[in-house]
């Protein structure tokens, strides 16, 4: 009986009928496998990313409500439990000690009569300012009213909600007060972020209201008020996914305040992508240049990437995971049991230089628990194509070079398969950029944009020697240039795992001051 009226107040809400307020609606879940009873072909299909996180099936999308207690990450996500494309959004869950290796839990939250769970956030309420017990984990989302969607009301159909878990977020327990903040008549109106404001003993929220972002403050998780906006005036692309936080200036004792945003369309690279702004915040307002947006990542891919509260990192670091993915082709990328996944998991620091603040990131430390065999790259004078692989190692890689190019030098280093499918990561000395061209990277034609241009990320730091670190896992490359000063994610599809690594530059060459390649392993097995 209750699967059958679970199964009625799923297609309620699915297909815009209104019931019980602020009921549960339980729609069929994943089998939450155990890191002991996998199935000998678990994790090992086509495209599947070996060292990455991805949902076992389904849809994946932002990732959300990232907070750490008692020694576990979470990770909950954007999930559509019964399809390979965006639909009804539920959160899902899984929990890590280091934020490599993942362990799924059942999903955490699901649509209600008030709507879909939409992107948020997460943090412990040590104070116990909500009343719902000390270090219970709060979560913050949007509701999204597909009814109001559908209906044609064109400005009402988000909202804020919240739910909280004693139990370490293995259950969470829908606030019955929801919403807790009502849509203000904007029709883009969400993904609240919160964050705790020490210096003011007040609870922060910031979300996305569509081209701006909007902040409130709170004493209790529950009332919140308007403070403030942040926008750029003229600017009407949609954001998404803010995050607010205080970070230490490396090296020094300044603390600056950063906001990030994702901005829907019309990143450096096209489609969609992850900005940020350096400034400061006074309790009520964010102080920041409009005219300064800068980018986490100049790949197409690493969007909605947010921050873990209550994480154990020093004042000067934050840790970071993105969506690896860009919703200009995301729905229609060729996985077939799910789609997506996570970008590794990140270690971001604010530096000054020449006036100026950059966030830098690089994998955070734990990264190197997947690495095996490491194997030594002598020092050379490149002109023409070299082998940097062995024969016959795993095709996941981390590649590191010191690199001297000549001034006029084009560096490329070709990962390729025996298929000839390749993507070549690069090193411009002329045009001073670093660039991903995965145009022949193996299945490119499943969307237009895919695969239509070379991604290019300005460097606009001088640098002597330059410095490449690339992950290489089955579906995807992520490039860590110059300790972190600049960062590419792309996603790409080749039919066997690139297995070849060579390098080459035309011009002057390119000196290998030192290098290693080194095998990673597997976070799933
Ligand atoms: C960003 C986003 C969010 C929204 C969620 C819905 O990718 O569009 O703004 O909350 O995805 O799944």
């Amino acid at each position: 009986m209750k699967i059958f009226i679970n199964i009625i107040m799923f297609l309620a809400v699915t297909v815009g009928l209104h019931s019980c307020k602020n009921a549960d609606v339980k729609s069929p879940t994943i089998t939450a496998a155990t890191q002991n009873d996998k199935p000998a072909d678990y994790y090992k299909e086509q495209h599947r990313n070996q060292f990455h996180f991805s949902p076992e099936v389904n849809w994946m999308n932002d990732p959300n409500g990232m907070v750490y207690l008692d020694g576990e990450y979470h990770l909950f996500y954007q999930y559509y439990p019964d399809s390979t494309v965006w639909g009804p959004m539920h959160w899902a869950h899984a929990v890590s000690s280091d934020m490599i290796h993942w362990k799924h839990l059942p999903i955490a939250l699901y649509p209600d009569t008030l709507g879909y769970i939409f992107s948020g956030s997460a943090v412990i309420d040590k104070n116990n300012t909500a009343g719902f017990g000390k270090d219970a984990m709060v979560a913050m989302f949007t509701y999204h009213d597909i009814h109001g969607e559908r209906s044609g009301s064109s400005i009402t159909f988000q909202y804020q909600g919240i739910a909280y878990s004693t139990d370490k977020g293995r259950t969470f327990t829908k606030y019955e007060g929801n919403p807790v903040i009502p849509n203000p008549g904007i029709k883009d109106f969400r993904d609240p972020k919160i964050i705790w404001d020490e210096a003011n003993s007040q609870w922060v929220m910031v979300l996305a209201a569509y081209d701006k972002a909007m902040f409130y403050t709170s004493k209790d998780l529950k009332a919140w008020e308007l403070a403030s906006e942040f926008g750029i005036v003229g600017d009407t692309r949609l954001w998404e996914c803010p995050d607010l936080f205080p970070i230490k200036v490396k090296g020094s004792e300044e603390t600056k305040w950063v906001l990030i945003t994702s901005i829907q369309k019309e990143a450096p690279n096209g489609g969609t992508a992850t900005g940020y702004f350096v400034g400061d915040w006074d309790g009520k307002q964010f102080i920041g240049n409009t005219k300064n947006q800068k980018w986490l990542d100049y790949g197409t891919d690493n969007y909605a990437a947010v921050t873990w509260a209550d994480a154990p990192n020093p004042t000067d670091e934050k840790s970071l995971i993105g969506w690896m993915s860009n919703w200009q082709y995301a729905q229609v990328v060729p996985t077939e049991k799910w789609r997506s996944a996570m970008t590794l998991p990140r270690t971001i620091t604010l530096h000054k230089e020449n006036g100026e603040y950059h966030l830098r990131s690089l994998p955070v430390v734990q990264s190197s628990k997947i690495e095996k065999t490491k194997y030594g790259i002598q020092p050379k004078k490149i002109t023409e194509s070299t082998v940097l692989s062995k024969e016959g190692i795993i095709p996941l890689q981390k590649l590191d070079l010191s690199l001297v190019p000549a001034s006029d030098a084009v560096v490329s280093i070709r990962l390729s398969n025996a298929k000839e499918e390749y993507t070549v990561v690069g090193y411009n000395a002329v045009s001073k950029n670093y660039f991903i061209d995965r145009t022949h990277s193996g299945k490119v034609d499943f969307q237009k944009d895919f695969a239509d241009k070379i991604h290019y990320a300005p460097v606009d730091y001088n640098t002597p020697s330059i410095n490449m670190t690339i992950f290489i896992d089955h579906a995807a490359i992520e490039l860590f240039a110059d300790y972190g000063r600049t960062a590419m994610t792309d996603i790409v599809f080749p039919t066997e795992p690139y297995d070849k690594v060579e390098i080459n530059s035309s011009g002057g060459g390119v000196k290998i001051l030192n290098g290693s390649l080194t095998e990673l392993g597997n976070i799933w097995r």
